[in-house]
C-alpha cells in the first residue's frame, strides 16, 4: 500500500474540525428550527459544495421542511467566481409565497449568492434567508452577508467538508487550508 494516496497530506493545517463542525451545526440546528417553527420552509442545497453541510444541518433541523436542490455553474475558474451563474438544475418546488433558506458552503465575493438571491426573489417567496458554512468577510465584493453563518474564516484557500479544488477534497471530513504548492 506504498502508494496509497492520502487527502491529508496535501493539507497544509486542519482549519475547522470534524468536531467545531458537528458542535456548531448542532448549534444552528436549533435556531434555524426555532426561527422557522409552524412556517413553510423550503430548505435549498446548492450543489455541490453545501452537500455534507445540507445533509448535517438539515438532519439537525426539528421544524417541517421540504427539501430542495439546485445546481449552479458560475462563469470563472475554480478559485474566483464572476457571480454571474447559469442554473445547471433548478429547484423543483414552486416558492411563490413560501420561506427558502438558501445552504451554500461559503461566502466569499458574495457575487454568487447575491445573484442567485435575486434570481429566487423573482419567483416571489415569502422571505429568502442564506446559511453557509463558512464567511470570508474580508473579500465581500457586495453588500451581502449570510443569516446563519457557521464560521468566519481569514482569506485563505480551503477545502473539504464539501469544499473542492478542482472538484477533489469534497470527501475530507474536515475544513482545512491546503498546502499552496498543491494548487498554485
Ligand atoms: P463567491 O461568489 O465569490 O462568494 O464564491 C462562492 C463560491 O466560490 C463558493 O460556492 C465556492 O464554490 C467557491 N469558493 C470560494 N472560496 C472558496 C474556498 O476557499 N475553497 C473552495 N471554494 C471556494
Ligand atoms: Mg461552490
Amino acid at each position: 500500500m506504498a502508494n496509497m494516496t492520502d487527502l491529508n497530506k496535501d493539507m497544509a493545517r486542519v482549519l475547522v474540525s470534524k468536531e467545531q463542525i458537528a458542535a456548531r451545526v448542532a448549534e444552528l440546528g436549533k435556531q434555524i428550527s426555532a426561527d422557522y417553527d409552524g412556517k413553510d420552509v423550503v430548505v435549498v442545497c446548492i450543489l455541490k459544495g453545501a452537500v455534507h453541510f445540507f445533509s448535517d444541518l438539515t438532519r439537525a433541523l426539528t421544524c417541517q421542511m421540504e427539501m430542495d436542490f439546485m445546481s449552479i455553474s458560475s462563469y470563472g475558474n475554480s478559485r474566483k467566481t464572476s457571480g454571474v451563474v447559469r442554473i445547471v438544475k433548478d429547484i423543483d418546488a414552486d416558492i411563490t409565497g413560501r420561506h427558502v433558506l438558501i445552504v451554500e458552503d461559503i461566502m466569499d465575493s458574495g457575487l454568487t449568492l447575491n445573484y442567485l438571491t435575486m434570481l429566487l426573489q423573482a419567483r416571489e417567496p415569502a422571505s429568502i434567508r442564506i446559511a453557509c458554512l463558512l464567511d470570508k468577510p474580508e473579500r465581500r465584493e457586495c453588500a451581502i452577508s449570510p443569516d446563519y453563518v457557521g464560521f468566519i474564516i481569514p482569506n485563505e484557500f480551503v477545502v473539504g467538508y464539501g469544499l473542492d479544488f478542482d472538484g477533489f477534497y469534497r470527501n475530507v471530513p474536515y475544513v482545512g487550508v491546503m498546502k499552496p504548492e498543491k494548487y498554485q
